[in-house]
């Protein structure tokens, strides 16, 4: 049997919605774009929307709106995909690294204050793996120290914590729509607030420096940051199968933590109890997890790792040599490293059945005891 690590659930229901594109002959960005971002506005609960041509230009274009510049620094966990901290980059900004707690790998709001300098303009929790950052501690942070918050919720589209939606509790929330995510356009990317001047920068910023597109006339600089009504109608149905979708994704949590349960030496990934879970990815925590993964490679299933931290990112040495090594020697980010030698991804997708995951589990189980 193979089990491959990810799926996109796409198929007829997709492709019906991207024929009416063609019939309609429009196929840039218009009326699909329009619905897929209200109806994604009635999900999420902000006032504001844009949608943004992946999850990094998201972030991008939410960092430029809160004008993060050079000479800036913005607080990144350690332990995210690297589009996080890449997008701060683009920005001519620093990131700069801060560990994670070692139950659910989301940053540790008591590590930021020691980071805090003059340089500082925001902090970017990452909603991980699905589930919320302690976002009430997060944002006390920020009003003292009169920082803005950014939230990376690419993993976290249908996620509360106590109520609230992912990417509501800061300034701007981004969203991602890769393959791999809970509902996916392919590529695509959303950037949400609820502050009208913010949205308005972003209007400027994504369409070329102009609030309409048909003119010419470009009062501010913006880029082309668009997305087309081809994704947009991937989108909407996506969004028409994804309560589907989620019930999927938290019966597989339940089916892995059914069988897995008890095994020694098997931790789960724990989310906070005041989280939901839409699980973008089952985690668990073992010894050996490379080992396991070879293994569980040899038997045609197809895991992954979780992130490699950002300090020891070769893209991020030059950060060293511009006075940032103390701040990235690996002693500060046990929980990080911890993470990234002893986490797996387990096979996460709508549509894995009951008989790939007990496949799994038993082959897990096989290799825990050929250990002993
Ligand atoms: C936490 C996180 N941030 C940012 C991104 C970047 O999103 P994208 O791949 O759409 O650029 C991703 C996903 O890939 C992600 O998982």
């Amino acid at each position: 049997m193979k089990v491959p690590q990810f799926m996109p659930w796409v198929g007829q229901t997709e492709y019906r919605e991207i024929a009416t594109c063609f019939k309609s002959n429009w196929i840039t960005e218009g009326p699909k774009a329009r619905v897929f971002k209200e109806k994604l506005l009635e999900i999420i609960g902000s006032k504001y929307a844009v949608l943004a041509p992946n999850g990094t230009l998201a972030i991008y274009l939410g960092l430029k709106a809160l004008r993060v510049g050079p000479g800036d620094e913005v607080i990144v966990p350690d332990f995210t995909f690297i589009g996080s901290a890449t997008a701060v980059e683009m920005c001519g900004a620093t990131p700069v690294f801060v560990d994670v707690n070692r139950r659910n790998f989301q940053i540790d709001p008591t590590l930021i204050p020691p980071l805090i300098t003059k340089k500082t303009r925001a902090i970017m929790p990452v909603h991980m793996y699905g589930t919320l950052v302690d976002m009430p501690a997060v944002v006390k942070i920020a009003k003292k120290y009169k920082l803005q918050i950014i939230e990376d919720a690419a993993e976290a589209i249908g996620v509360h914590r106590e109520g609230k939606h992912a990417g509501t509790f800061g300034e701007v929330g981004c969203f991602s729509f890769f393959a791999d995510k809970t509902i996916t356009t392919a590529e695509g990317g959303l950037v949400v607030t609820d502050k009208a001047e913010l949205y308005e920068r972003l209007l400027y910023l994504r369409n070329q420096g102009r609030i309409k597109s048909g003119t010419f006339i470009h009062p501010k600089i913006g880029y082309n940051l668009r997305m087309t009504d081809l994704q947009c109608a991937v989108g909407l149905a996506q969004l028409s199968k994804i309560n589907q979708i989620i019930i999927r994704k938290k019966r597989i949590l339940s089916l892995y933590q059914q069988q897995l349960k008890d095994i020694p030496g098997i931790t789960f990934f724990a989310p906070d109890t005041t989280s939901e879970w839409i699980p973008f990815r089952v985690g668990i925590l073992v010894n050996r997890a490379h080992e396991l993964m070879e293994y569980l490679q040899k038997k045609s299933i197809e895991t992954r790792t979780f992130f490699y931290p950002l300090h020891r990112q070769p893209a991020f040495a030059y950060l060293k040599k511009q006075g940032y090594a103390k701040k990235m020697a690996d002693s500060r980010f046990p929980n990080s490293l911890f993470g990234s030698s002893h986490g797996v991804c387990l096979p996460t997708f709508p549509a894995l059945t009951s008989t790939q995951i007990h496949y799994v589990c038993k082959t897990i189980k096989q290799f825990l005891h050929d250990q002993k």
